[in-house]
């Protein structure tokens, strides 16, 4: 996921679930100009923005201190300075005022909605990246391949040319453990003819990606618990 990340600008993420975290972290860490959350629970959404309200007010009262610190810090430099030379009057402007106008709010940055992104009408943005991690066993599950499809050629369309789509698909063995959750998947369950690993090949033939990685192969040896295999597709 990291490798993708530092060229990150303007990215999507269908299916947040904890995902107010990570896109917390990639604003910061990869300077995002946009990252927008989606998912079909609405609950969810709720949760994010609620994360994000009060991460925004932490960071506010943080850099508030910093500053109040900043001020103290340059009033006695200036107190001391007057001291030592009372003609020189320099140095009263802390510059606190240029730092937090350059900085930018993390709400301006990461925001969140609560989308089927099967039904949900077409964007009217481009993306430079979008995250699709562990949902489409949920999507294929509750829409079937017609779903599944769609989704993939959503995709497709949001993002701009040279994008990448990242892709971590469950394995069709999860499939079954999930499979009873209503009569729909139960009955999508058993007409899927697109398994997970005819993937591939459905986005690079059909839908025209042009190429794939496989992100994960460059994290082997790093600790348990991130194992799935994910894939880079450029558009
Ligand atoms: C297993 S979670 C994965 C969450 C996260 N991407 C991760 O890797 O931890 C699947 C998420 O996809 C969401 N989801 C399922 N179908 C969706 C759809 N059609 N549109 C948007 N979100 C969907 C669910 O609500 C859930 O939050």
């Amino acid at each position: 996921m990291m490798l993708i990340c530092s060229s990150l600008v303007v990215f999507v993420n269908i299916g947040i679930f904890m995902g107010f975290f990570f896109h917390t972290y990639a604003a910061k860490k990869y300077n995002c100009k946009s990252i927008l959350g989606l998912d079909i629970d609405s609950a969810l959404i709720e949760e994010a923005f609620w994360y994000l309200r009060k991460f925004v007010k932490m960071e506010f009262a943080e850099k508030k201190n910093t500053n109040n610190t900043n001020v103290k810090a340059v009033q006695d430099v200036n107190e001391s300075e007057q001291c030592t030379n009372k003609s020189s009057n320099e140095g009263a402007d802390n510059g606190s005022s240029h730092q937090s106008s350059c900085e930018r709010n993390l709400s301006d940055i990461v925001s969140f909605r609560q989308e089927n992104f099967v039904r949900s009408r077409p964007h009217d943005k481009q993306y430079d990246t979008i995250l699709c991690l562990s949902v489409t066993k949920w999507i294929h599950l509750n829409w079937g391949d017609d779903g599944l499809i769609t989704a993939f050629g959503k995709i497709w369309r949001l993002l701009r040319p040279g994008g990448v789509f990242v892709l971590e698909p469950q394995p069709w063995s999860s499939y079954e453990r999930n499979r009873r959750v209503s009569e729909t998947t139960r009955s999508n369950y058993r007409d899927i003819k697109y398994r997970p690993d005819f993937f591939r090949e459905m986005l690079l033939d059909k839908i025209g990606f042009r190429r794939v990685e496989v992100v994960t192969s460059d994290l082997s040896g790093t600790r348990t618990g991130f194992n799935r295999p994910i894939f880079a597709y450029y558009k």
